[in-house]
């Protein structure tokens, strides 16, 4: 039997030949107009475990959006590892700015450019392909229990349902996530924690229809300007959120983490003119970066619509105006108590004449995890094998739903992904650094190996 290394080297190749046809499918929960190819994602996904040997392979609780959920040949004795991962991806709009199309994987300087490449399709196949590695001869030296929803970018709304009506789903010894990236080029990570989110559109009414701003202009109420109005009042210029109570769950980490945060290697300069490509950085500047990324609430505006944005001009008084925003939550925020502050905050701002709604799309808690204990161990040893450094544990700003409830029966959830943080998730251009993915087989492979 080959060793891990020895498969990773021979059978390149045909590993990226069929990433690639995993990532030729457009699977974008976030768009109803995408359910089918959502589907034939998690078939796909389905038939590949089946051929590698899974038992028991099936498309559980979606039409559109299944989990899938196989098991490895069953190994008495041994441990049960949950591999959780993604087959879903965002939008990969704005398409002009791709150079590639986003559902072509294209290769350059060693990169492969394609929706999906990292976030998530590219980080779980590495464990599936390290699955097949390790289960060459038919008798893996664990068991594997994969996981692997189409729903993660709206949510995991099915993939909770499951979990809810099947517990013993995750009743495993450890669960293994990749889906974070390592913390630069080098430096394998551990995330000990993710923020959670709160997703709302708030949508503002001022007048029974449009109007001509020059015969109203001066007295009707202008939908667009109310809601600039509100959102403006919901965040200091300093960076402080103007949310009431929003502050009060929010615990600061540790001086311990803190301290090792501070021995990262970081440029802030580098970070902000390369990575942000800014010429400031905003927010709380009293915190350092690593505390506003990880360990503080954000209030984002994602986009605003109504009135006119057309060619030319248009002389009108907008009745509606509607904007999309969300805030990231950190540990001990909680996705429900934030809503309500965030709805009772915008009704107590808003003007009497206008008519404001706030309406939730999708979320999650912020979760801790515990990164210490012997599978962690096992997979520092690997890191150190092959990446010649063990993982450093850090957070991320991120979400991830599903987390929580993975380690609802006990099982410590160990999230290392090995991403590179310029891989461009959800932006265009996504791309995985191909010897990160061929890395990914040989750790992951050696990881279930040692386990
Ligand atoms: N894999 C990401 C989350 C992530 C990325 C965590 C990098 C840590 C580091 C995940 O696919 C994601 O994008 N999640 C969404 C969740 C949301 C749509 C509910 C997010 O964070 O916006
Ligand atoms: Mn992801
Ligand atoms: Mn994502």
């Amino acid at each position: 039997m080959p060793t891990v290394d020895e498969f990773t080297r021979e059978q390149q190749d045909r590993l990226l030949e069929e990433l690639n046809d995993l990532l030729r499918i457009p699977s974008v929960s976030t768009d109803p107009n995408h359910a089918r190819d959502c589907r034939t994602a998690s078939e796909w996904v389905a038939d590949h475990l089946k051929e590698l040997g899974c038992t028991s392979v099936e498309l559980k609780a979606s039409d559109t959006h299944p989990v899938v959920v196989a098991d490895g040949p069953v190994q008495p004795g041994k441990p049960t590892v949950l591999v959780y991962g993604h087959y879903d991806v965002q939008p990969p709009d704005p398409l002009d700015l791709w150079e590639s199309p986003p559902f072509e994987p294209t290769v350059r300087d060693g990169n492969l450019y394609a929706r999906g490449a990292t976030d998530d399709k590219g980080q779980v196949f590495s464990i599936i392909k390290a699955f097949e590695a390790v289960s060459q001869g038919g008798s893996p030296p664990v068991n594997v229990r994969f996981l692997i929803e189409g729903q993660e970018e709206s949510g995991s709304g099915i993939l909770f349902g499951l979990l809810e009506r099947e517990p013993e789903l995750v009743d495993v010894d450890v669960a293994l996530v990749a889906d974070t990236p390592y913390y630069a080029p080098g430096w394998p990570a551990v995330e000990t924690g993710l923020r959670g989110l709160c997703y709302a559109e708030i949508t503002v009414r001022t007048l029974k229809g449009d109007l001509h701003s020059g015969l109203y202009g001066g007295v009707a109420p202008n939908a667009h300007e109310t809601l600039v109005q509100i959102l403006s009042q919901l965040k200091s210029p300093k960076g402080r959120i103007k949310i009431p109570g929003l502050y009060e769950a929010v615990a600061r980490p540790s001086k311990q983490e803190r301290d090792a945060w501070a021995s990262l290697p970081f440029k802030q300069q580098n970070f902000m003119r390369h990575e942000v490509g800014s010429r400031e950085l905003t927010g709380l500047t009293r915190y350092s970066v690593f505390e506003r990324l990880w360990a503080l609430p954000t209030l984002d505006i994602h986009g605003i619509s109504g009135g006119f944005t057309g060619e030319g001009a248009k002389t009108v008084i907008p009745a509606v105006a509607s904007a999309k925003v969300s805030l990231r939550l950190v540990p001990n925020q909680k996705e429900k108590t934030v809503q309500r502050q965030l709805k009772r905050a915008v009704k107590a701002v808003a003007p009497k004449y206008a008519d404001v709604s706030v309406d939730f799309i999708h979320g999650a808690d912020p979760v801790l995890v515990d990164a210490t204990g012997p599978y962690m161990t096992l997979l520092d040893d690997a890191f150190r094998e092959i990446e010649g450094r063990g993982i450093v544990p850090i957070r991320s700003g991120g979400s991830i739903p599903i987390v929580p409830a993975l380690g609802q029966k006990g099982a410590p959830v160990i999230l290392s992904g090995i991403g590179l943080p310029d891989d461009g998730l959800h932006a265009p251009n996504e791309k995985i650094a191909i010897d990160q993915f061929l890395k990914g087989v040989r750790v992951f492979g050696r990881f279930f190996q040692k386990m």
